[in-house]
């Protein structure tokens, strides 16, 4: 399955060798506005999650609530998300990405493949669940959203940690290739 993965990831470097004569070294700048971006959003949402989660349990009960000003933030940067993560998929099949470090183990390779496309199925269904527990009322959906937010919760932290072990313990700085400059 991996060699399967590694064609795609790999896509960008016979691209960039026949085309530039360059191997990809790191993410493009619009992947990386898009990625940190994203990141702030989603951070957004996990701070100020509580007048909506709040909202939402009310109107089950069919109780009038409070109105705030982040619950349409909610909505709506929840949406972009969406339309953000749509945008970085296409740019990442037209562009490519950066082929691993050679030296990482093949299980590392994997780990990460896997976390990545989590992300972005992750991403995609937020949003989806969010938007019909909202605006259908509907609670099996509110049930999903709340659980998909506790496994991107997990994988952004194992995301974190990874980051630290290839800056500490392997000593490759991936942070650079998704760091502007
Ligand atoms: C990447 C996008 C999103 C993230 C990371 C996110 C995150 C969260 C979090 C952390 C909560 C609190 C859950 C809890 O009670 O512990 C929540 C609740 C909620 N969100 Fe989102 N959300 C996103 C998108 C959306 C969108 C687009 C909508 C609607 C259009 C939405 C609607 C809701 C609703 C109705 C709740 C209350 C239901 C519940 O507590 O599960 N969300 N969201
Ligand atoms: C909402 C939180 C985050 C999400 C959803 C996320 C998602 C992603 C995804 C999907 C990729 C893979 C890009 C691809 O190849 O298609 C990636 C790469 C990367 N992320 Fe994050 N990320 C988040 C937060 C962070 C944080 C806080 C850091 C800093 C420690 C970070 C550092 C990196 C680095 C260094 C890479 C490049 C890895 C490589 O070179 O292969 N990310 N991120």
């Amino acid at each position: 399955m991996l060699d399967a993965l590694e064609v795609v990831r790999y896509r960008s470097f016979v691209s960039d060798v026949i085309g530039k004569g360059c191997v990809m070294t790191k993410y493009s700048n619009l992947q990386i506005w898009l990625h940190w971006i994203i990141f702030v959003l989603v951070a957004f949402q996990f701070l100020f999650h509580e007048p909506i989660a709040q909202a939402f349990d009310l109107r089950l009960e069919g109780k009038e609530f409070t109105q705030s000003v982040l619950i349409p933030l909610h909505l709506v940067f929840g949406g972009v998300v969406f339309l953000l993560v749509v945008v970085r998929l296409w740019v990442r099949v037209t562009e490519g990405v950066p082929p691993y470090p050679k030296q990482d183990a093949v299980v590392l390779k994997l780990i990460s493949t896997v976390v990545h496309w989590s992300f972005y199925a992750l991403l995609l269904l937020l949003p989806i669940t969010g938007g019909a527990a909202w605006f259908q009322g509907s609670e099996g959906a509110g049930n999903a959203h709340e659980a998909l937010r506790g496994v991107l919760l997990i994988l952004i932290l194992l995301h974190v940690v990874a980051s630290l072990v290839h800056y500490f313990l392997l000593k490759s700085n991936l942070f650079k290739r998704m760091w502007w400059g």
